[in-house]
């Protein structure tokens, strides 16, 4: 019996490709950037410290860089405005918004929800004729909202809207194709900052706890990231990344 193997090919999968990446200076999407490079992309990095921002292109050998809060959606039509056509787009842009209903503010409640998902609709608008057909817009979401404890229900209502818009927003802006990641805690400079000193003992309890016996680190995110930005049959979909966290306590 003859076995007929098909050739194995090793250049790299993003080669002569653009991604931009809006929050590339540092955590998943500096891993990100990091990734795509290695496989041949050019990158374009935004985020709003403009020293970071700088430290992070030289690393990371970034084709240009611009400084500004993605809150805002007239700096992201300016940004988007002045992109020429690009194969893919991230958004790790963002932090969790914890509190309880008692203590906040609706004030600030609206100025959360506008952050999280009207940021992705912004997004979504201004990247639609500057991503090439077959290319992918990219949103950053969790797993860790999916179950109800006291002082998540904005990052819950976030959670559980972000898939829904993102199938939808695939249909809307095809041929670009629009998909989510959904993170469990991931070892970034936002994980440090959150969790303080407490962060070694979360990586330990982590370590411990999750099936996969190990802490997800940005690189493993980016590592799928560049997968959905190569692989063009991805499209409206959620892909968990939490090392198997959802499944056990938190
Ligand atoms: N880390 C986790 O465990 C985890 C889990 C699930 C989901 N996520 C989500 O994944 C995304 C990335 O998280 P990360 O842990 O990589 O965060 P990170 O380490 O804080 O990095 C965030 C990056 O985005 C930039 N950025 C933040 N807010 C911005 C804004 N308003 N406008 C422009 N740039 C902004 C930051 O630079 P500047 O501060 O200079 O702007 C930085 O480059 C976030 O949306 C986060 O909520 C994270």
């Amino acid at each position: 019996m003859s076995t007929v193997t098909s050739p194995i090919h090793c250049e790299q999968e993003l080669l002569g490709q653009t991604v931009v990446v809006i929050g590339g200076s540092a955590g998943i999407g500096f891993e990100t950037a990091r990734r795509a490079r290695a496989e041949g992309a050019k990158v374009i990095l935004t985020g709003r410290n403009a020293e970071r921002l700088e430290q992070a292109a030289s690393e990371v050998g970034a084709l240009s860089t611009a400084a500004f809060d993605a809150v805002d959606p007239v700096a992201l039509e300016g940004f988007f405005g002045d992109l020429p056509t690009v194969d893919h787009v991230m958004v790790t842009a963002g932090r969790p918004s914890y509190g309880r209903l008692a203590d906040m503010d609706f004030a600030k409640i609206r100025g959360l929800f506008g952050e999280h998902l009207l940021q992705a609709l912004y997004v979504a608008r201004y990247a639609a004729n500057k991503v090439r057909p077959g290319g992918t817009l990219i949103f950053m979401g969790g797993t860790g909202g999916r179950r109800p404890a006291p002082g998540m229900s904005i990052v819950s209502a976030v959670t559980a809207a972000l898939p829904a818009l993102t199938a939808n927003l695939a249909l809307e802006i095809a041929p670009v194709r629009v998909n989510l990641i959904a993170a469990g805690f991931v070892d970034t400079p936002l994980s440090a900052e959150l969790l303080g000193d407490q962060l070694e003992k979360r990586r330990n309890q982590l370590r411990t706890t999750l099936p996969i016996g190990r802490v997800v680190g940005p690189e493993d995110v980016a590592a799928l990231a560049v997968h959905i930005m190569t692989n063009s049959a991805l499209t409206g979909a959620t892909f968990d990344i939490d090392g198997g966290q959802q499944f056990v306590s938190r």
